[in-house]
């Protein structure tokens, strides 16, 4: 890779748009789909070579610079913080022996001749921080990253109540203190709700929903989420301020923290499981997640001697719980139908409580599983929750299924429309082939189109979609925007009102224009998701260019089909799909009518004013053989950069061939049409690089 220095300001420019669109893409697989595509260090590294880049050519930096850019939270967005003493993790023990192993430990290195005392606490299921105060003012928040540096989140960590501005009464002048930041089960749940009713992102567990919550780049978005905290451990202190955990914890109190209310000493070994038995039993009626019991050696000069091994206390360990486990009756086997037609069983069960939260479902994912768990409908079954609120099926009991179970037959028809439901070789789903005529697909549709990443409209979430269905409001995806409309029928609306419905018709007015690679994500198409839309629109550049190439491409062997499937990226599955949304008339009638209504504008992220002065800019380019100064992947975004599109193979509609050595039937191909070849130096003087 060319050292930022080397660079031209025109690659400058080019490499910036690249990064820009490369990092946007990471953070939308890990924050979004949490999903990482690359290493957190490979991730980094793209992100100092944009700050270094910028650094040299302020003039290039891009308005939606991936350095400024507000959302989504990046993980490099925020600062990194050293920390003096490294936040470690805990070892875990299972049972009592394991336990009695623990204190054995303990005992033989400091050659104790008795069990040490203990303080007992209950393991929280969040995440965990660092708190530095300064002459008793909070000055610096951080995560705990790796152990070593965590992100400074000062901002957010103000906007929690639990977290004391000052602290009360004399403190040392320099104190880092460390707790647990959670979100209650009540308060997750309240969350999940109203981010479904705005179609927004739903947490998996309360842990997610805290680390979310709290790594927001907006510190109102923190402010406006339910956080707490619990305090624990020390840090950094610029004088000792206790002999024992314990006297810490009472210190804590004083300083105005909250210290969980069920921590206890623990005189010795033998009553550790007594306490471990009773918070167990107590851990489904606690508000808050737990995954255990930490205990800690009380005295804090023989947690000095002990140390530490690898990333952990030898000092204090965490008695971790199994699973939180249930016993229900499975009443129906349920079949979703979703926006492609997948066919999904969903376990519909009689109401139980599982470590707190009511549970009436769970998923059984698909018709191989059940089969595998012989699970039928009236049997009783064993749940499992781990942290997650849907709960899985671990088990059936077989003594107590009912003469009459039956196993479970797969459905040959949509429950729904009653299409023909079929399964081809190779797949584990079912799809519904009703495709429009499909309610349940048209609804699901609608709720995608929608959403976040596709239209964006604010106040139009899940429940006004099947409501506004349900009522003929909404038939269809234009229909959306003939909304505005019937603003008043929408005012006098159950749960409306004059404000609501006018909001609602400026939400969608607001998004009447929108980037093609958006909108193609929006039509809800198998296998197009954020990527491939993207990939698509950039390819295509306008939806006429798109819509009359699609159409085109359903002639089997066509040069458009072909040049549709040797997108990179792309390829013959996702071509197929294409093809197959266009081969139905009612679709691209639908299409037609949506699009009428709109403006669809070019791609989001456009090029650089370096692509469009480049003689690459709008060419189709072909890579074939070796390269020896560059990588493929490297020519490629190089090529991108510079306005061209890459693809596979070589079509008429192929403007070069790069050959490099070793090609041989597409360099063949290209002589055939008499499409021109470039040299591997004739590319780089292309590229700038000559
Ligand atoms: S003490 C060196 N106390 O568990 C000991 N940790 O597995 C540092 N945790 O990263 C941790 N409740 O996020 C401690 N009462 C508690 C805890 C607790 C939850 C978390 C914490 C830590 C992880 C270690």
């Amino acid at each position: 890779m060319t050292s930022p220095e080397a660079l031209s300001p025109e690659e400058a420019r080019a490499e910036l748009e690249r990064l820009a669109s490369r990092i946007a893409e990471l953070d939308e697989a890990y924050y979004r789909d949490d999903a990482p595509l690359v290493t957190d260090a490979e991730y980094d590294a793209l992100r100092q070579r944009n700050a270094e880049i910028e650094r040299l050519f302020p003039d290039a930096i891009l308005k939606n610079s991936p350095a400024s850019r507000v959302g989504t939270a990046p993980s490099s967005a925020f600062a990194k913080i050293r920390h003096r003493v490294p936040m470690l993790s805990l070892d875990n023990v299972f049972d009592a022996e394991e336990f009695a192993e623990f204190c054995a430990r303990a005992r033989r290195f400091l050659n104790l001749p008795a069990s040490p005392r203990f303080v007992a606490e209950p393991k929280i299921d969040g995440l965990s921080i660092s708190l530095t105060y300064e002459n008793g003012i909070l000055t610096r928040a951080a995560t705990r990253g790796d152990g070593m540096e965590g992100e400074d989140v000062t901002a957010n960590v103000r906007t929690l109540r639990d977290v004391p501005q000052t602290l009360h009464g004399e403190a040392p002048g320099f104190i880092e203190i460390r707790g647990e930041v959670f979100m209650s089960k009540a308060a997750f749940l309240e969350l999940n709700e109203t981010q479904a009713r705005l179609g927004q992102k739903i947490f998996a567990n309360p842990r997610n929903a805290a680390a979310g919550s709290l790594r927001q780049l907006d510190a109102s978005v923190t402010a406006s989420r339910p956080l707490a905290l619990f305090a624990y451990a020390q840090g950094e202190s610029s004088a000792p301020v206790a002999e024992t955990h314990w006297d810490y914890l009472a210190r804590l109190k004083e300083w105005g923290f909250i210290v969980n209310p069920l921590s206890e000493l623990i005189e010795d070994e033998n009553a550790a499981a007594a306490f471990t038995t009773r918070i167990a039993t107590e851990r489904s009626t606690l508000p808050y997640d737990i995954d255990g019991v930490v205990f800690k050696i009380d005295d804090l000069s023989l947690q000095r001697r002990l140390g530490f091994v690898g990333r952990a206390p030898r000092w204090a360990t965490a008695w971790k719980f199994p699973a939180e486990q249930a016993t229900t009756v499975l009443e129906k086997i349920d079949i979703q139908v979703g926006r492609t037609g997948a066919l999904t069983p969903v376990a519909h069960l009689q109401a139980v409580n599982v470590g707190g939260v009511l549970v009436t479902r769970a998923t059984l994912h698909n018709e191989d599983e059940i089969a595998r768990k012989d699970v039928r409908e009236g049997d009783t079954v064993i749940l499992q929750r781990a942290g997650d609120v849907i709960p899985q099926i671990v088990s059936v009991v077989l003594e107590k299924r009912p003469d009459s179970a039956q196993p479970f037959a797969p459905l040959e028809h949509c429950p729904v429309c009653g299409s023909l439901a079929v399964r081809p070789p190779g797949e584990v789903v079912r799809r519904c082939t009703g495709g429009l005529t499909c309610e349940a697909q048209v609804v699901e549709r609608l709720i995608h189109m929608v959403s976040r990443p596709a239209f964006d409209i604010d106040g139009l979430g899940e429940k006004s979609i099947i409501e506004f269905h349900r009522d003929g409001l909404v038939s269809g995806p234009a229909d959306i925007f003939r909304l505005p409309t019937r603003e008043e029928e929408i005012a006098r609306r159950d749960g409306w009102g004059a404000l609501s419905a006018r909001n609602l018709s400026q939400a969608i007015e607001a998004r009447r224009s929108i980037p093609l690679d958006r909108f193609l994500y929006a039509l809800g198409i198998r296998r197009i998701g954020e990527t491939n839309a993207r990939l698509l629109a950039r390819h295509y550049g306008s939806f006429t260019e798109w819509r009359t190439q699609m159409l085109a491409a359903r002639q089997i062997g066509s040069d458009e089909r072909l040049a549709l499937g040797s997108i990179t990226g792309i390829g013959p599955t996702i071509a197929e799909e294409l093809v197959d949304f266009f081969a139905e008339p009612r679709n691209i009638d639908t299409l037609d009518e949506l699009a009428g209504m709109l403006t669809i504008t070019s791609p989001s992220g456009g090029l650089s004013s370096a692509a469009s002065d480049s003689p690459l800019n709008g060419k189709t380019i072909v890579f074939t053989g070796t390269l020896q100064a560059m990588t493929r992947p490297e020519a490629k975004a190089r090529a991108e950069a510079m306005g061209a599109k890459v693809t596979d193979s070589v079509s008429k509609k192929t403007d070069f061939v790069v050959t490099g050595t070793d090609s041989g039937s597409k360099a063949k191909k290209a002589a055939e049409l008499g499409i021109r070849t470039l040299s591997e130096e004739e590319w780089l003087a292309l590229a700038g690089e000559g």
